[in-house]
């Protein structure tokens, strides 16, 4: 797949919804009320996660909860995933049903082939430990996520939710030139540095109740400016309709059970359900490769018990 290829296929996100940022990066204003549904279903999630309870109702309450506690959150990895839990399973499956009605007010279902799950609500704290930025996948590298073993056949989906989003925020490279075969699974994000040379930062603000789609062959990172604050955001990837055969999506093997078609992804949440099966009392190990954090089934409805 040619550069060309990818801005030609990325037109399915269309200039009455979206806005365009460069050929392979678009922005869209969510709904009011769907976006209200979805925040407040964060708030749930991110209140039991660290609480148990609902007791923290509000955007300022639950950051100055997960600043103070920083140290006591065994669920949020270093890359600040908070990972879903058998007890938040429910609190996560409402994320997930307010998500996909998010993707329907964008009338791009027919173009979506099949999704990444389980999409990652991040907490990107306003300070994080040095040995954090070394680690091979540090999200604070330049990356695209093909190289973390995703398929390259994928786009980025990004909400900048809650916090300080200006400053602690999501960057972009766009590429001036391409070689398909930068978008394979690498070894770490430092392998990939040698590419960055063929592309260029674009500038643009990331608001609050914004969402941006990146195309797999654009970089991102995540950068703190001096004295930022804590930022939430949930990014999550999908695979598109290519136009070229000659795509080479190179998915790694520990990811192969993270995709579903989009048919079965907009049950989810609703007739289908996740069930995690750690527990928030257990710690998160501390690397399993290429996999995704969170251990899941999905179960029908009826089965299902929180
Ligand atoms: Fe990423």
């Amino acid at each position: 797949m040619s550069l060309d290829t990818r801005k030609k296929d990325f037109e399915m996100f269309q200039e009455d919804i979206f806005n365009k940022i460069s050929p392979l990066i678009v922005s869209s204003k969510i709904n009011k009320k769907l976006l209200n549904n979805f925040n407040n279903s964060v708030i749930k999630y991110l209140s039991k996660s660290a609480t148990k309870s609902y007791k923290l109702k509000s955007e300022k309450s639950i950051i100055n909860f997960y600043d103070r506690n920083i140290d006591k959150l065994n669920f949020i990895t270093p890359n600040g995933a908070v990972v879903p839990k058998k007890e938040t399973s429910k609190e996560f499956n409402l994320i997930t049903k307010n998500f996909i009605k998010i993707i329907k007010s964008l009338n791009i279902q027919d173009k979506i082939v099949r999704f990444h799950i389980p999409l990652n609500i991040r907490i990107k704290f306003s300070n994080i430990p040095q040995s954090f930025y070394l680690r091979d996948r540090a999200t604070e590298k330049p990356h695209s996520d093909s190289w973390a073993g995703e398929s390259s056949n994928c786009v980025n989906f990004h909400i900048p939710i809650f916090g300080d989003v200006n400053n602690n925020k999501m960057e972009f490279f766009y590429p001036k030139k391409l070689n398909e075969n930068w978008l394979r699974p690498l070894k770490n994000f430092q392998t990939g540095f040698k590419y960055k040379k063929y592309y260029k930062k674009i500038h643009f603000k990331t608001l609050k109740g914004n969402l941006i789609i990146s195309d797999f062959a654009t970089l991102h990172r995540t950068i703190r400016k001096k004295n930022c604050k804590t930022r939430i955001s949930l990014d999550t990837t999908f695979e598109i309709k290519r136009t070229s055969k000659l795509n080479i999506s190179k998915i790694h093997n520990d990811r192969k059970n993270e995709y579903i078609s989009y048919k079965k992804y907009e049950k989810l949440g609703d007739k289908n359900k996740y069930f995690f099966n750690d527990s928030i009392y257990n710690s998160i190990n501390q690397d399993k490769g290429f996999k995704h954090f969170a251990n899941f089934k999905i179960v029908k409805n009826e089965k299902y018990k929180s």
